[in-house]
């Protein structure tokens, strides 16, 4: 096994990095959730928001972090720690490790009931659950498919059971293994799937909603979501990208796997856009309903196409295996850190995250249903989970990485980690310092309605 200096697991494949971490960022994200939030804040502005926070504030943390992680060896809570003591940095810093670990957990919590969704509906589609032929109909099927717990609960244990039996296996012989064939796997089906739908037209009124910026549609609750959206679709400040770099073997270009995931990310949701709203307006379906967007409006149309059932057996495999990639990389940090810091094997830290980690997630499933109703501020359990993490924990998260990379760290260590030199290492530096944590605050600002932009 290739190890590094402090004797941890590093990447053994020239790809085991890059295969990944672009599996932990293409996810559910990009299929489920960017497409209904893009339908819910009022289409283009909102993507193009999107889009300049993938850029201004993405790119340059998410190298920061994989530097934190290789510079650190460990996971999230050590490595912050060992690089802010390399500087001899205040200890508050260290609050940074701990808040992603804790931001990636809770995540997975709602995060494996929605992967749920995602099997439970790949079963349907097999054994022909999904032969509603309306939208109503359809609306009939997800509601059905939540109303009951135990149906509801034993899906998301089945995607718990995996994700921990896959991480619990360890470094290469876990994570590496399962990326290694998933990920090519994952863009075999999407590229079938896009071909099939290149040839049955409709893209107009899609392109039309997804690139017409209409500004005045856009509020601070929107511009805050997009921002949210940025991070969480890199898979950035939750612990996932700062645990993986800390197996990323020396002298790998860190900018140069940053902007191949980055990239990767970004067409995938974009064409997720694409394949779905041509769907949502032919069916004269509403683009703001919600989380059930993709599993109401994606059954319907593809009822209607020749080899239909086929392609709805390609397209939730696919986003099955897309979920499942991401998942293992937001325990990866919590587990690594039991193992380090509890000196357990990585089987038992994955058990006992497991159990916890399914314990909370039965109550995300309650949330469904039983508890559906019981809000605080208008948001049940599920709600306050998604609207902490992504749009609070993330950017704060992010934030502080910045500022301690971009002012408190001994110069060279950031330079040295990410190995640039010149007008690249300035560039990076000027945006870390001023453009990421400038982009966070004005947004924070907006969002909370102290000055209107
Ligand atoms: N990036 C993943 C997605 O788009 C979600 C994720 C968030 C993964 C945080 C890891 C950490 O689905
Ligand atoms: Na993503």
């Amino acid at each position: 096994m290739t190890t590094n200096n402090s004797s941890g697991p590093l990447w053994a494949g020239r790809w085991g990095f890059v295969l990944a971490a672009t599996g932990s960022a293409v996810g559910l994200g990009n299929i489920w959730k960017f497409p209904y939030m893009t339908g819910e804040y009022g289409g283009g502005a909102f993507v193009l928001v999107y889009l300049l926070c993938i850029a201004a504030i993405g790119i340059p943390l998410m190298m920061t972090e994989i530097a934190f992680g290789r510079r650190g060896r460990g996971s999230p809570v050590e490595a912050v720690r060992r690089v802010v003591a390399e500087s001899g940095g205040a200890s508050f810093w260290r609050v940074l490790g701990w808040m992603s670990m804790i931001c990636g957990f809770m995540i997975l919590c709602f995060y494996v009931v929605v992967a749920g969704w995602s099997i439970s509906y790949l079963w349907k589609a097999v054994t022909g659950g999904l032969d509603a032929a309306s939208v109503e109909g359809m609306a009939g099927i997800f509601g059905a498919n939540n109303a009951n717990p135990l149906n509801l609960g034993f899906w998301s244990t089945l995607v718990t059971v995996v994700t921990m039996g896959i991480v619990g296996k360890g470094v290469q012989e876990g994570i590496e293994r399962s990326v290694r064939w998933m990920m090519p796997g994952m863009v075999l089906m999407l590229a079938v799937l896009i071909i099939y739908g290149m040839f049955s037209g409709g893209f107009g009124r899609a392109v039309d909603f997804l690139f017409g910026f209409e500004f005045d549609q856009l509020s601070g609750a929107g511009l805050l979501a997009a921002m949210g959206h940025a991070f969480f679709t890199l898979s950035l400040a939750a612990g996932a990208i700062m645990a993986y770099g800390a197996y990323l073997p020396a002298g790998k270009s860190i900018a140069r796997t940053t902007f191949t995931v980055a990239i990767c990310d970004t067409v995938v949701a974009l064409m997720a856009g694409l394949a779905i709203f041509p769907i949502i307006f032919a069916n004269g379906l509403d683009p703001a309903s919600g989380p059930g967007l993709i599993f109401m409006s994606l059954p319907l149309a593809f009822q209607q196409m020749p080899l239909g059932t086929v392609l709805e057996v390609i397209f939730f495999i696919m986003l099955t295996m897309a979920a499942l990639t991401s998942a293992i990389s937001m325990i990866e940090a919590t587990v690594a850190w039991l193992q380090q810091s509890r000196g357990i094997s990585r089987a038992r830290a994955a058990w006992s995250t497991g159990v916890v980690l399914w314990l909370v997630s039965l109550l995300v499933v309650l949330s469904f249903n039983v508890t559906a109703e019981w809000t605080v501020a208008g948001r049940n359990f599920f709600d306050w989970l998604d609207y902490l993490t992504s749009r609070w924990m993330m950017p704060l998260g992010g934030l502080g990485l910045s500022l301690l990379a971009g002012f408190f760290l001994k110069s060279n260590v950031m330079r040295d980690e990410l190995g640039l030199a010149g007008v690249r290492y300035a560039l990076w530096l000027f945006m870390i310092r001023y453009v990421t944590p400038l982009a966070i605050v004005v947004v924070f600002i907006d969002a909370l309605g102290i000055a209107e932009l």
